[in-house]
Parts: C-alpha cells; structure tokens; sequence
C-alpha cells in the first residue's frame, strides 16, 4: 500500500543521479512500488467477545526479491533501532494467533478469544532480501471487540408491551442471529427483529433476568432484570396458631397478598366494617362477639383487592343456663314435672347434671329430668371448655304420691278381699266335686242323692256294669279316710 519512508530513502542514497534520471528512476521506483503493497479484506472487523477472528490478508513484492520474514505487529510507530515487534511473541497474544499465509502472498491470520482489549488496529510486516526494502501494510485492519447488552426498561406494568434490544458497540455481521434468555432458558418465541424482543401484553411470567447472545457464539450478555408490576392477587386471611379458639384468647390475623410492587397498605373488616390496619390484625381477649366474618384488603399503586371471609368460631363454656318447668301427665298417672335445662354454649352443651339443693350427689343428667317429688332443683350445664349452673326452681308435684298410696293400700285391700272370696268358693267347690266323685266311684245310690249329677252319671254309665261298690276298692276307702 504504501511504501516504507527508510526503504524509499534508502533507494534513493543508492540511486544518486542527474535530474533527468533522477525523474526516470522515480518512475521506474513508482512502477516498483505498485507490486510492493498488502490488501486486507474487510479493513474493518466487528467482533464478538470471546470469538475468534480471520483477518484476511494478501500482498505483492516486487519481482525477483525473496521474502525473508513475514509477520504482524500492532506497532505503527517504532523506535529506530528496532524491528517492529512481532505480534505472535507478544505473551498476550502468542496463544491465540495463528498465521495461516505463507511467504509468497498469503498473510491471513487468525486470532481466538478477542477481548474489547484487542481492539485496535493490526498490520502485516515483510522484509525481503534488499535489506533495505521492508514494507508495512498501513493503514492496517481495524478490530473492534464488542460485547452485548440487553436495553430494556426496569419496570413494565402488566398488560403493557415492552421491546428489549441486544447492543453491541459495533455492526455485527448481518448474518448474525440473536438468541435470547430469560432466566437462563431460552426463549424460542416471540422474537422481533434481529437484535430485538417484543413481549406484547406482558404477564408476570415474563418478569425475570433477561440476557441475549448470538447463535454459534459463546458470549452471552450480562443479564437484566425486567420487573412486572401488577396489583394485589391472591389475598387471603390467615389466622396465627392452629386449633380452635377459646374466649380469651389472642388472635392474630394476618393478611397476605400477591403484588408487585408489594402492598404495603392493609385494611381490615369485621362483617362490613373498617376495624383497623396493617398486615396483622390482633384481637386480645378475644369474646363470642367476635364471632364475625373477616376480611382483609390489600392495596398497590395499581389496584387493590380483597380476600375471601374468614370467619372465626370462638368457643365458650355454657352460659344462660336456665331451667324450664312443664307440667305433664295430670289425668293419667297423676302429676310428674318434667325439667329442660337450657343454655348457650359452643359448642352446644351435651352433658347436663341435675341437683336437688342441699343434695350433694347429683339426681339425674341428660338435658331433661323428671322431678318425682317437690323440691328446689337445678341443672349443670358442660361443654368442653366449662360448666355453669343454673338457679333453683321450686317444683311442686302435687297428689301423685297419695294417689299413688291409696291405689296401692286400697289394691292390696282389694286382692287381699278377692283372694277370701275366691278362697271360701273354692272350698265350697271342692266339697261338692267329692260328693260327686263317690257318686260316680261307688254308685251307691243314697235315697238322699238326688242331685242331677247322680241322674246324668247313670245315664253316662247307662249299659255298663251295675254299679256296685266293691268294700275293697281303694277310692272307696280314700274318701272315709279323708272326711275322718
Ligand atoms: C514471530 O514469532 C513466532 C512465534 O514465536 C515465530 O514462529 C515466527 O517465526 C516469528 N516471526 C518472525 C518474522 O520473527
Ligand atoms: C489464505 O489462506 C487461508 C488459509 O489457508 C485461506 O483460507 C484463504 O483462502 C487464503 N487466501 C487467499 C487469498 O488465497
Ligand atoms: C469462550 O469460548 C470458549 C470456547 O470457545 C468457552 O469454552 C468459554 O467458556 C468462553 N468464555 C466465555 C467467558 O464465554
Ligand atoms: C425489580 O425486582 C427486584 C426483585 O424482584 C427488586 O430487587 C428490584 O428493586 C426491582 N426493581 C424495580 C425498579 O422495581
Ligand atoms: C395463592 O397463594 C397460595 C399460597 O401463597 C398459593 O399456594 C396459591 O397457588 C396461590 N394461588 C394463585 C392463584 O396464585
Ligand atoms: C405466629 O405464632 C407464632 C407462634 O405460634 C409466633 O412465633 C409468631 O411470631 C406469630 N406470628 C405473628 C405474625 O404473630
Ligand atoms: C391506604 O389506602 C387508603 C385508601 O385505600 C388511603 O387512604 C391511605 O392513605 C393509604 N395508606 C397508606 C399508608 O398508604
Ligand atoms: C376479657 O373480657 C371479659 C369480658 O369482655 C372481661 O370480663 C375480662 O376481664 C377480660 N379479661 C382481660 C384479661 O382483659
Ligand atoms: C359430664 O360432665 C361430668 C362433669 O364434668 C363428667 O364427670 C362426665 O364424665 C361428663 N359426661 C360425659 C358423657 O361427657
Ligand atoms: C338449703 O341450704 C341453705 C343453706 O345452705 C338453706 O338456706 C336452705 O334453707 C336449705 N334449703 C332446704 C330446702 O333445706
């Protein structure tokens, strides 16, 4: 390309002459000159971080020389005593460069790895065997290292469009695909042109850390976040500690909600109405009457929301326990007073007591009792959290006792009476049946004997043998013995 100054100086010491072929050997000098120069193709190279590089370069000499050495050097400007330094002994390249020419026209090289530090310019050196010839090819093969950076605004609301953009420094090659990331994956959809991404109508599944790189390449941008904003989702009501709650105790409730940025602003609710603020929301002492639906609402500069009820179900042991009186069965087993023991609990009393006052032990349980006597009687009401006892009713049962007592002496008066009766016709009975029986054994027919039964007996015996009672029969001499 363009001649070395020394080489030109040198030519000319040599050639001293008169002006008239001074004129001619400039000519035959420019004619020298234009075989003696290096091309480099592109002159400017964008690369990527970590990527190798070719830098494609030729170049002519003059007929009839023999090149002696050939190399590359980054140094345009050296110090008069010296060489240009060669590239391929310089540590921080010696790894990473390749010559890949020859001595005759090739001067391709090779360089791995680029960092932005190799950005600068590169030239290609050869000496020939006129030691005063040496050429350098300036101006030399711009390299220009860029690494990528994704451009994207920090935040995006949900619903919104956003473009991300994959910079470099300088003009990669047109063929150059971008790959993007989110997140490390990446992403195989969505994208818009060459080095940019188009998320259109953004989800909060699009936030994330967002990186690009290109295909075939290794170097893969640092990564940015994205943040999507969106309002209060998912907002529930929890209650601290785990059970059942029990009057008088400390409830906490606590509030959470999805939302970007977070809420920061609580409002809590009892039924319909605005009871306080802030995440948590506490009740000491807890009472029945906080037996309520709760609900929280979660806000952002975007919206607000609020969470589904919570009703909390606070336990008490019986209270209000009252005995109720009714009066049954008056006409037909004279009066009993039937007790109801009622009260107000959660869960609902199951377990009841009764007590007649000044009694210790108790007269009955279930949630009903029947007084048998009159007295002043009182119930006790259990759930499993405590027992209350009611005041005392004063029961009267009227009548039922003495009824009760004259049906019994006036029944055993009465058996008693029958039992007589019954017991003296009986007697009476047994007497005539004898009789009849001797009739019928003995057939001894006493003038005396008229009874009826005497006839029917004959007539029953009417054919069969006369009816002479033998001294010796054994029924004959029972009944003597009997009457004795
Ligand atoms: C430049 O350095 C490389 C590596 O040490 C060596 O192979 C090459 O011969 C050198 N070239 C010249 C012209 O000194
Ligand atoms: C120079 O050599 C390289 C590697 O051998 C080759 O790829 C390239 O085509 C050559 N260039 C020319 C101009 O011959
Ligand atoms: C550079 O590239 C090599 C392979 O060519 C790869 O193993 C290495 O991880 C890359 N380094 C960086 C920082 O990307
Ligand atoms: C984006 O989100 C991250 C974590 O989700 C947070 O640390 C950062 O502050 C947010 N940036 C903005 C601008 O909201
Ligand atoms: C709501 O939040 C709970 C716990 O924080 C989670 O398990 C659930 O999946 C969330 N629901 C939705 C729809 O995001
Ligand atoms: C919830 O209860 C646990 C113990 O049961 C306690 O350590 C914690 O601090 C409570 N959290 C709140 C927010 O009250
Ligand atoms: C909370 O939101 C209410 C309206 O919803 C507003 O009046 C109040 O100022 C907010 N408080 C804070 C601390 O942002
Ligand atoms: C709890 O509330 C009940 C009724 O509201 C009250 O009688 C009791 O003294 C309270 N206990 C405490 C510790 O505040
Ligand atoms: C009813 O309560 C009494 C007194 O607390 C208890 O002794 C009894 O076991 C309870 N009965 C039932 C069935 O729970
Ligand atoms: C029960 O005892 C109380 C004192 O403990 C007494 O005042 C009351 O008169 C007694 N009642 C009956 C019916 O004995």
């Amino acid at each position: 390309m363009r001649v070395d100054e020394t080489g030109v100086a040198m030519m000319m010491s040599v050639r001293m002459a008169p002006p008239l072929s001074l004129i001619f050997l400039l000519v035959i000098h420019r004619a020298y000159s234009e075989t003696e120069h290096v091309d480099y193709i592109p002159l400017h190279i964008c690369a990527l971080k970590n990527s190798s590089v070719i830098m494609s370069c030729s170049f002519t000499y003059p007929t009839g020389r023999e090149i002696i050495k050939v190399f590359w050097t980054k140094t345009k400007d050296k110090n008069a005593d010296y060489e240009y330094p060669n590239l391929s002994e310089d540590p921080e390249y010696s790894q990473r460069l390749q010559y890949l020419g020859d001595k005759q026209k090739n001067c391709t090289i090779r360089l791995s790895h680029v960092t932005q530090k190799d950005s600068q310019m590169y030239y290609f050196r050869f000496t020939t065997d006129q030691p005063n010839v040496k050429w350098l090819g300036v101006p030399g093969v711009t390299l220009t290292v860029t690494d990528l950076q994704v451009e994207s605004p920090e935040t995006v609301t949900e619903g919104d469009s956003v473009r991300l953009t994959c910079k470099s420094s300088c003009a990669l090659t047109d063929r150059a695909t971008f790959i993007w990331y989110r997140n490390s994956q990446p992403l195989t959809e969505r994208r818009d042109r060459n080095n940019q991404l188009l998320l259109q109508s953004v989800r909060r599944e699009d936030a994330g850390r967002y990186s690009c790189g290109v295909q075939e390449h290794t170097y893969i941008s640092p990564a940015v976040q994205l943040n999507v904003t969106y309002p209060p989702k998912n907002v529930t009501v929890s209650i601290n500690g785990s059970g059942e709650i029990v009057e008088g105790d400390s409830v906490t409730l606590i509030c959470s909600s999805d939302s970007n940025p977070p809420a920061l602003n609580f409002s809590w609710f009892k039924g319909e109405m605005f009871v306080g603020s802030g995440r948590i929301y506490s009740i000491s002492n807890i009472s029945s009457d906080d037996s309520k639906k709760y609900k929280c609402k979660s806000s952002n500069e975007h919206g607000e929301k609020y969470s589904d009820a919570v009703t909390l179900n606070v336990m008490y042991p019986p209270r209000s326990v009252t005995v109720s009186i009714i009066q049954s069965g008056q006409f037909l087993e004279g009066d009993s007073v039937t007790l109801i023991c009622s009260s107000d609990s959660n869960p609902p009393a199951l377990n009841f007591s009764w007590f007649q006052e000044n009694q210790s032990s108790s007269v009955g349980s279930g949630q009903s009792f029947i007084a048998l006597q009159s007295g002043r009687f009182y119930c006790e009401a259990h759930n499993q959290h405590g027992s209350q006892r009611s005041d005392a009713v004063t029961v009267t049962v009227k009548g039922r006792l003495m009824t009760l007592h004259i049906s019994m002496v006036c029944g055993a008066c009465g058996a008693a009476v029958f039992i007589i009766t019954m017991l003296i016709l009986w007697l009476k009975n047994r007497n005539c049946a004898q009789n009849a029986q001797m009739y019928h054994d003995g057939q001894a027919c006493d003038a005396e004997m008229t009874n009826p039964l005497y006839e029917n007996v004959t007539a029953a015996q009417h054919g069969s043998n006369t009816c002479k009672p033998e001294p010796n029969s054994s029924v004959y001499e029972n009944i003597p013995t009997r009457r004795r």
